[in-house]
């Protein structure tokens, strides 16, 4: 009965123990999840967008086919959540709909443009920095699939994190111009990589019950705090700046502190109102439309497959 079933649920949750898809779980908490896995699976392959842009324009034969495997990686990235988000009870053919429709939210981070080369840096740094900060977190999330998900994919973007840390050095440790296009990407990058972590605690209605399931484990703003701490030490490597004079460590807090964000900025972003929104859906809409054929020839080659076995 249901009351056993909760009780089990509970139970799991206490012991920090793993809910499978097999098991019964509270309808909020299925979901939440949901929403947060679909969310975030599409931000990977919406995330593909910025960098795809660069493809054709990299410096060096090297330069591409390591932003080839990266943007690659993202679509992998988006496959197992979108995987993981299935086992939950929502079609991926479903979830893709709602992306398509503007109906779904992706992160905020990828309504930003991508200008010049040094972006591909400071993406790679603190983009794919914060993405970690926020995901490593998740590997211990309480709903199995999605935990496992978490644990490769923060594999993978710690290579991505390097890769862009250190095309930032090569162009900080370059010509004045080069060091100049590195700093500028930092300086427009900063802030938003910031709200990645969303809204501050104190506006973050979801984040109480997350914590409580087990499936976030810190709150937006400790994240927050944590990549700041992180980053105001990277920086330094590079031979570069951030582009916050307020920021420092708090010692009877035990946070580091930052410039106030613009946070009616972000508001605009998630309303569909930031640079880039209309463009990137356009762009998510024109590539489902162009795949039509492939996901047809696949429908036909497993119908066929199931008909042979058949006879
Ligand atoms: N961009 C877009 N939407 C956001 C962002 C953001 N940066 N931050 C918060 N939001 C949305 C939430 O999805 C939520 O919307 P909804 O209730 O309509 O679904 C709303 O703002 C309120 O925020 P919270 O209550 O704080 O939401 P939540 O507890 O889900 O926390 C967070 C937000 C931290 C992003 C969480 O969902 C999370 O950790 N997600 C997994 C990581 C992820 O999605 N990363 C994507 C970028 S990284 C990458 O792809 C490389």
């Amino acid at each position: 009965d249901l009351t056993a079933e909760q009780e089990q649920f509970d139970r799991l949750i206490a012991d920090d123990s793993r809910i499978e898809p097999r098991d019964w779980m509270p309808e909020a908490y299925r979901k939440t999840l949901a929403r947060q896995i679909s969310q975030h699976a599409h931000s990977e392959i919406i995330g593909m967008q910025p960098e795809a842009n660069w493809i054709t324009r990299a410096p060096s034969l090297k330069r591409k086919a390591i932003l080839m495997a990266k943007v690659q990686d993202e679509a992998g990235h988006g496959l197992y959540l979108y995987s993981a988000a299935e086992t939950l009870g929502t079609t991926r053919d479903q979830m893709m709909a709602d992306l398509i429709a503007g109906k779904a939210r992706y992160s905020s981070i990828f309504n930003y443009p991508a200008r010049t080369w040094a972006d591909m840096g400071a993406i790679g740094w603190l983009v794919d920095g914060a993405a970690i900060a926020n995901q490593v977190p998740l590997c211990r999330a309480s709903y199995g699939p999605y935990g496992r998900a978490m644990v490769r994919i923060c594999k993978e973007e710690s290579f991505h994190q390097r890769q862009g840390f250190e095309i930032l050095l090569e162009l900080a440790n370059g010509t004045e111009a080069q060091k100049q296009m590195a700093q500028d990407a930092v300086n427009r990058w900063y802030a938003p990589s910031l709200m990645m972590f969303g809204p501050p605690d104190d506006d973050s209605p979801n984040s109480k019950q997350s914590m409580a399931w087990n499936i976030k484990r810190f709150s937006n703003d400790e994240l927050r705090s944590r990549f700041v701490g992180m980053i105001v030490e990277q920086v330094k490597t590079l031979g570069l700046t951030l582009p916050d004079d307020e920021i420092g460590y708090n010692e009877e807090s035990g946070k580091w502190e930052h410039d106030p964000l613009d946070w009616d900025e972000f508001k605009e972003v998630l309303a569909g109102r930031g640079p880039c929104n209309a463009q990137r859906l356009e762009r998510r809409r024109e590539a489902h439309d162009d795949g039509a054929w492939v996901r047809e020839a696949a429908a036909a080659y497993a119908a066929k497959q199931a008909e042979k076995r058949t006879m």
